[in-house]
């Protein structure tokens, strides 16, 4: 079914307004994605009605929140075809999901030695927290280059593994190159642990977890049209058998002594604190809103945004397309020469185009690139053909200032 992308557009409020005297053409997406009527109401809502701490208290808005917060954990476990509700951990987002599995899974059972299996398309969110285990702990990092188009063959990263490897830590979508990798095949082809990071996959199409044979899978809300601050990770249970607890307080413990802890069953264990209860909330209201739009429908109309995208921009042959591999999302990084990158986002921003400069907290791609940035233009389900024509004139705008 091809979407009803006006109707779309009209459920985002941010979308109708001028920016630099030109209507918002908002491409940069793959940052953070702009939020519908539905997600702010549900937000408005939470706070204006609904609102108290959640899991501890025995009143009436207590419960209330308790419920709308714990019914986003079967929303997400829905919206991933996740096999077990209880397996999706509340986090702030990504990074924080990687950081947990980090310290809360790999750091008390990986010595030095042992092998972490990574590639060079990784957002700094899945690099940084293997990073230090190296450095604390003597785990090596293995890392696995795409082919120059962007694309990474899943053989490619199983030829990594090793005796020593103990985690294959990989992206399902590049957020540079928009790169799918086809994490499913990584996975059924080893016994290692697969963390995927989902935060780019899982916005633009649909994600089953119960197919995919991974052991964890993050997203992140930002992203998914949801509020910033919210998201969540699943594990497998048998791999949260596998963990202790990354931060300790409140809501993960069921007794406290002097001399002792017993801590509360996961997830709760792996949820410390009070948590993010409204922008999870928000979370659920987004995903219900995907869900009822349908994720093939979205992935449908993105490919016909990128092959139209794809079409135009190969068509300047003063343009690089850094990495543009056939099984691509709609997300394109681009580099001129002669004209920088942050040279490029700031005269598109002067024609209401939004992309983002620099280095997209991915430098060891921007190094196999050998560039230090790109603009990047990342589009999501609202965005239209007409667009990424306002995208192209804008650049060949630059050209000419440049040539
Ligand atoms: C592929 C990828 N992984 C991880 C992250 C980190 O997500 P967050 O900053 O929301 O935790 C991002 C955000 O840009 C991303 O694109």
């Amino acid at each position: 079914m091809s979407l009803d992308v006006a109707a779309i557009r009209a459920d985002f409020p941010i979308l109708s307004r001028q920016v630099n005297g030109r209507p918002l053409v908002y491409l940069d997406n793959g940052a953070s994605a702009q939020k519908p009527r539905q997600v702010i109401e549900a937000v408005t809502r939470a706070y204006e009605a609904e609102y108290a701490n959640v899991h501890r208290g025995l009143h009436f808005l207590s419960n209330l929140a308790t419920d709308n917060y714990e019914k986003v954990r079967a929303i997400i476990a829905r919206f991933l075809n996740a096999p077990r509700e209880d397996e999706v951990i509340f986090t702030s987002g990504s990074t924080e999901a990687i950081n947990l599995v980090s310290y809360g899974w790999a750091a008390p059972r990986l010595v030095a030695g042992d092998e972490i299996v990574l590639s060079v398309l990784e957002h700094h969110a899945n690099i940084v927290p293997w990073h230090f285990l190296r450095e604390r702990q003597g785990v090596v990092l293995k890392w696995v280059e795409p082919e120059p188009d962007g694309s990474l063959p899943p053989e490619k990263v199983l030829a990594a593994v090793g005796p020593r490897t103990r985690l294959i830590a990989i992206t399902h979508m590049s957020n540079v190159t928009g790169t799918v990798v086809d994490v499913g095949a990584i996975a059924r082809g080893t016994q290692v642990p697969v963390l995927v990071d989902g935060s780019q996959a899982a916005v633009h199409m649909p994600v089953d977890l119960a197919a995919l044979g991974c052991d964890f899978y993050c997203i992140t809300g930002h992203k998914l049209y949801g509020p910033s601050g919210s998201g969540a990770i699943w594990i497998r249970q048998d791999r949260q058998a596998e963990m202790r607890p990354f931060m300790g307080g409140g809501d993960m413990i069921r007794t406290v002594t002097r001399d002792a802890i017993d801590y509360a069953d996961p997830p709760l264990r792996f949820e410390a604190g009070t948590p993010g209860i409204v922008n999870q909330i928000g979370l659920g209201a987004a995903l219900e809103y995907l869900m009822a739009i349908g994720m093939e429908n979205i992935a449908a109309h993105e490919r016909l945004l990128r092959d139209h995208a794809r079409d135009r921009l190969r068509a300047l042959n003063w343009l690089q397309v850094q990495g543009d591999a056939p099984d691509k999302g709609a997300i394109f990084s681009l580099t001129m020469q002669g004209a920088h990158a942050h040279d490029i986002s700031t005269i598109l921003d002067k024609r209401g185009v939004a992309v983002r400069a620099g280095s997209h907290c991915a430098m060891p791609l921007m190094e196999f690139y050998g560039i230090t940035a790109s603009a990047r233009a990342s589009f999501g389900m609202y965005n239209t053909t007409d667009e990424v024509d306002a995208l192209v004139e804008g650049l060949s705008f630059c050209r000419e200032l440049f040539a």
